[in-house]
This record gives structure tokens, sequence and C-alpha cells, in this order.
């Protein structure tokens, strides 16, 4: 795949990748839409064509590609974090009635129905984020305007198959409770404070080592009335993906010498010691960042004789 390291670069092989595709390389329309009543500001890339998809005739042609400046309204609310400005442009290849696609679905969408369980469609897709990864999205503490309150952590450690080779470019998901033992959760029923400046989700891709890596708070233990007394160990949920979403696998991530393991159903439910050994991080006094955070190492194996133990298709 072709380097691009700079903005211009970028819309370059856009355009050329679709100028050599007969399509017609277009200006950006004014920021400010011509003669439109009604928006105030022109917002996304197909803005300025609409009244060509409604049927007039564009001068360029029917195939058209070109990178429309916008100003962010939408999702106002998001500017001013790391990855969402004011002003942004939008890269974008149209066809007026002109592309035939010769494979689609048979069926149509299904529609997921959450008037009655609003999680219903946790189960369906990926729910930590409709964008691709950015460098920030595995940094809890940065994802806010604040800092959480809380021990600061790192967690880094790598994904491994039978034979400890490293799995690449895999999605790792987390998500865990703030450092109050409350996850920001509808369903949450615990009684602690929120943090406002904590969500508990966070997204990586392994590297080229199969390594990830987590800066985030030491979750508190949580009551989970399953029991009389009955407290969680303070966990990390991780889940890995394979070459598909439906390759997921989902464990827990615990910390060394948790008072609470002799009393959590949970991990007891894992009868085999080494193994039950295995889903607890080490801590790493190299890995703990000076005046920063405590470190912890956790490796995630796969499959074999030495697998991390799994909560799903185990
Ligand atoms: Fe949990």
């Amino acid at each position: 795949m072709k380097h691009i390291d700079s903005p211009g670069q970028l819309r370059t092989s856009y355009l050329d990748f679709f100028a050599a595709r007969g399509h017609a390389v277009i200006p950006s329309a004014s920021l400010v839409p011509d003669r439109d009543p009604s928006v105030l500001f022109t917002t996304a890339g197909m803005h300025p064509l609409v009244p060509y998809f409604l049927g007039a005739e564009h001068p360029a042609g029917t195939r058209l590609v070109d990178y429309q400046k916008c100003v962010r309204t939408n999702d106002i609310e998001e500017v001013g974090d790391p990855t969402h400005l004011t002003f942004f442009e939008m890269l974008g290849n149209w066809s007026l009635g002109d592309y035939f696609m010769l494979r689609h679905p048979k069926q149509p969408l299904v529609a997921i129905d959450t008037s009655k369980d609003p999680e219903l469609v946790e189960l369906h897709s990926p729910a930590f984020g409709e964008r691709d990864i950015t460098g920030i999205d595995n940094d809890l503490t940065r994802q806010h305007h604040g800092e959480p309150i809380g021990e600061r952590i790192t967690v880094s450690g790598r994904l491994l198959d039978r034979a400890g080779r490293p799995v690449r470019g895999q999605l790792i998901e987390i998500w865990q409770a703030n450092s109050a033992g409350r996850y920001a959760h509808q369903r949450e029923q615990h009684d602690a404070p929120l943090d406002p400046n904590f969500t508990g989700v966070g997204r990586t891709i392994t590297d080229a080592d199969g390594g990830y890596h987590f800066t985030t708070v030491q979750p508190g233990p949580y009551p989970w009335r399953n029991h009389l007394n009955a407290w969680r160990p303070a966990h990390i949920h991780f889940s890995m993906f394979g070459s598909a979403f439906t390759q997921r696998l989902v464990t827990q991530m615990y910390f060394p010498s948790d008072p609470l393991f002799p009393y959590d159903p949970i991990i007891q439910s894992v009868t085999d010691d080494a193994a039950r050994q295995r889903l607890v991080a080490t801590y790493d006094h190299s890995l703990s960042v000076p005046e920063f955070s405590m470190g912890y190492h956790w490796d995630i194996v796969l499959d074999g004789p030495d697998a991390t133990w799994l909560e799903e298709g185990r």
C-alpha cells in the first residue's frame, strides 16, 4: 500500500484513484451554501450535490470525485477532543445514477428492535465506536476533558497463538468499572459515583509483535448481588477479534493477590490452578511509568494447552 504522510497526499491519492476510473474531479463548493436556505453551512460532502441527486444535470458528468470543505455541526459537542475539529474536509466519490451494482445482498437489512432492550444491539455489532481506531483509543485517561479519578495503570502484553507466535493486527477491546467500582452503563445497579471523565472502554490493534498497550485507571471491586455480600475482584474485560467479528473471544484480566479471589464464583469456576493463574496480570516494575502509572503485564494465548481461559467457545 502506498505510504501517505500528509493531507495533501491523501487528497491527491484519492482524487487520482477515482479520476483514473472515469470520475471528473470537481472543486470544493463554498462553506456557505449558494442559494440554499436549508442550512447555514455546508456540513457534508454530498450537500452541494443534492440538486443533482434530485435530477438536475451536472456539467461535469455523472461520475464525480471531490474533497469538500465542511463545518462540523451534527456532532459539534465532540469538538475539542483530540480527533474532532470544527472544520474538516470530506472525501467523496459520487454517482449520479451511473454505477451499476452487479452484486448486492438478496435480503433486506435485519432491524434490531431495541425498544425493550436497548443493549440488544451490543450482541450484533462492535459497541465501542463507529470510527476507525485512533492513537488515543487505548488511553482511557484521555477520552474526556479532565482526568479520571483513581490510580493510573498501564497494561501491556502480547496476543499469541498456541505456538507462542504473535497474532498481529487484531482488534482488542476492553471495558471496565471506574475506580469506585461503577460501570458507566445503563444497567449498572451499584450505587457508587460515576466519574464524568471516565467511560471505561478502550480499543487497540495488536502490533507486528502481537503487542498491545492500554493506559487506564485501576478498576474498583464491585458488588453484584449474586449471593450475600458478593463482590467481584477488580478486573478488566477483554475482547479479542479474529479475522471476523463472529470470532470474538471474551475474557477477564485480574490483578495480583486480590483478597476476593476465594469468594468469587466466576474466577473459581476455572478449576485448573494454572489456568486460573493465567488470568492474573503480573506487576512489572519495568512497565511502571515514572511519576505516572503502575505497570502490569498480561499475555493472552488464544488456543493450545496454555490458552487463556475464555468465556465463550470453551
Ligand atoms: Fe465486570
